[in-house]
C-alpha cells in the first residue's frame, strides 16, 4: 500500500514537473521569437529608411559622406532649405518618435503635408507596416541631438547656412 502511493505520488509529481518544464520552454521559444520579430522589423526599418533617402536631409553631411555612422543618423539638420515656402529645417527624427505612440506616428506620418522639399509624398505611400517598422528603428537608436531650427516664412533672411532653392531659367 505504502509504497503504491509514493509511487503514485512520485509519478505525478514526475508528470507535473515535466509540463512545467514544457511550459518554460515554450515561453522561452516564445520570446525568442518575438525578439526574431522585433529585429526583423527593425532591419526593414533600417532598409526603408536607407532606400526612402531620408538621410539626405535628416542627417548632416550624409550626402557629403554616406558613412556617417548608424548611431548619428536622423538628428536633424540646421541647414535651411530656402525658397518661395520660406526656410525650412530638416527636423530631427530621433526626438520626433519619442513624442508620439506608434499608432500616433502612422496617423501622422501618413498625412501629414511637410514644406519642401520634405517628400511627404513617400510616407503617404508607404505600406502600414513599413511605416511602423521605420517608427520601431528610428526608436531603437534612441533619443540624440537638439530640436532643428523652427521654419523660417518667406523673406526672413536665415542665421543659419542655408541652400537656396530657386530655379534659373536660360536667358531667350
Ligand atoms: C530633400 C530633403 C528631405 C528628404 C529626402 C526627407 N526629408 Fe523629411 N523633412 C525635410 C524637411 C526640410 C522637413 C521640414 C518640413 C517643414 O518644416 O514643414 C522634413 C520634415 C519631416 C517630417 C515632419 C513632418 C513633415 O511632413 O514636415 C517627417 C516625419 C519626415 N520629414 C520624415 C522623413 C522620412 C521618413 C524621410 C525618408 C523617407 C524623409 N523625411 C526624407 C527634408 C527631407
Amino acid at each position: 500500500m505504502y509504497p503504491a502511493i509514493v509511487l503514485t505520488l512520485f509519478s505525478v509529481m514526475c508528470v507535473s514537473f515535466t509540463s512545467c518544464s514544457h511550459e518554460r520552454a515554450y515561453a522561452a521559444e516564445k520570446s525568442t521569437q518575438k525578439k526574431v520579430r522585433q529585429e526583423a522589423r527593425i532591419e526593414n526599418g533600417r532598409y526603408m529608411i536607407t532606400m526612402g533617402g531620408c538621410n539626405d536631409c535628416h542627417t548632416p553631411h550624409y550626402l557629403e559622406n554616406f558613412d556617417i555612422p548608424q548611431s548619428e543618423w536622423l538628428v536633424g539638420s540646421s541647414m535651411g532649405y530656402k525658397g518661395p515656402w520660406g526656410t525650412t529645417y530638416a527636423l530631427n527624427l530621433r526626438r520626433l518618435v519619442f513624442k508620439m505612440t506608434e499608432d500616433e506616428w502612422v496617423k501622422f506620418a501618413s498625412t501629414t503635408k511637410g514644406a519642401p522639399p520634405m517628400p511627404w509624398i513617400a510616407l503617404h505611400k508607404m505600406k502600414e507596416s513599413d511605416l511602423r517598422d521605420i517608427y520601431l528603428f528610428i526608436k531603437s537608436l534612441g533619443m540624440k541631438g537638439e530640436e532643428a531650427p523652427a521654419m523660417l516664412p518667406p523673406g526672413e533672411e536665415p542665421k543659419t547656412p542655408y541652400i537656396v532653392f530657386e530655379p534659373i531659367f536660360p536667358k531667350k
